[in-house]
């Protein structure tokens, strides 16, 4: 029986535990991920490398042992595909665990047992828990009580209509489409990284100034190499989205 060191010699170990429920046997790293402490832990591991299989192995084994009830598991992924295959796997080897005599030795009390046919973890997109978020909490923020997230489609959709009806000079040569993208990643971005638009303004004033103004070598005085000029006028263009920006997070509070 493998043994963790924070619980000492009664916790049945991920190969033991694979053994018992008839599944594939863990490899030694996937071991130390699914046996590791309760704390924050960073695992990173290439395509197919084995992430989903040791993370249901993770739930498994820690519900096997008391250690996490299966409500309090949350799983979180990117993709509606990936959610799908973490949940199917959790649910199935949870399954199989609520249904083994391994069960009854490890927790004679039949409290982990009653707690697995009560309720299954959570699986879910970072978008779906957050839709489930605003559904259950959104009143004290407050918004109303059947507001949903917008889909990427519908933000896309938003957007494109923010850019096509845009009746001002926009200093580009880019289709409505780039433009649409350009605008949602740069509204994403800040957002993400808690950066209102006028700091990008301020930051931008600053950062064009320190380039064009620093001290040209002998071969830059006719002009910034290319590579520097795309650059500049990238962030220019950042600058010059900003009002789009602003109309599409005033359409998207008003609901389109
Ligand atoms: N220890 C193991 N023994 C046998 N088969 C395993 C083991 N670990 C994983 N597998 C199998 O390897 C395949 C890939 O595993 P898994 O789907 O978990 O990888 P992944 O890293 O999540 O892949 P992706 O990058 O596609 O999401 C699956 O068929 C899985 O059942
Ligand atoms: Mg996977």
């Amino acid at each position: 029986m493998t043994v963790t060191a924070e619980r000492g010699s009664d916790l049945i170990g991920p190969v033991e535990l694979a053994r018992e429920l008839g599944l594939a046997v863990p490899t030694p790293e996937q071991v130390a991920v699914i046996a590791a402490p309760v704390e924050p832990a960073l695992v990173i591991a290439g395509a197919g490398a084995g992430k989903t299989e040791t993370m249901a192995a993770r739930v498994v084994w820690l519900v096997a042992n008391g250690i996490v009830a299966p409500e309090r598991v949350l799983g979180l992924t990117f993709t509606r595909k990936a959610a799908g295959q973490l949940g199917d796997r959790v649910r199935a080897r949870l399954r199989r665990l609520a249904a083994s005599p391994l069960l009854d030795r490890l927790d004679p009390g039949g409290q982990r047992r009653a707690a697995l046919l009560a309720c299954d973890p959570t699986v879910l997109t970072y978008h779906a828990y957050a839709g489930r978020l605003v559904a259950e909490h959104g009143l004290r923020v407050p918004v109303e009580p059947g507001a949903r997230p917008l889909t990427e489609t519908a933000a896309w959709q938003l957007a494109h209509r923010v850019v096509s009806t845009w009746t001002e000079d926009i200093d580009t040569d880019k289709v409505p489409a780039t433009i649409t993208n350009l605008v949602l990643d740069l509204s994403g971005e800040l957002a993400e990284h808690l950066v209102d638009p006028d700091d990008l303004v301020r930051w931008t004033t600053r950062f064009l100034d320190a380039v064009e103004n620093a001290p040209r070598a002998a071969r830059q005085r006719a002009g910034l190499p290319k590579d520097l000029q795309r650059i500049l006028a990238t962030q220019r263009l950042r600058v010059a989205l900003l009002p789009l920006l602003a109309d599409y997070a005033r359409r998207k509070r008003r609901g389109g």
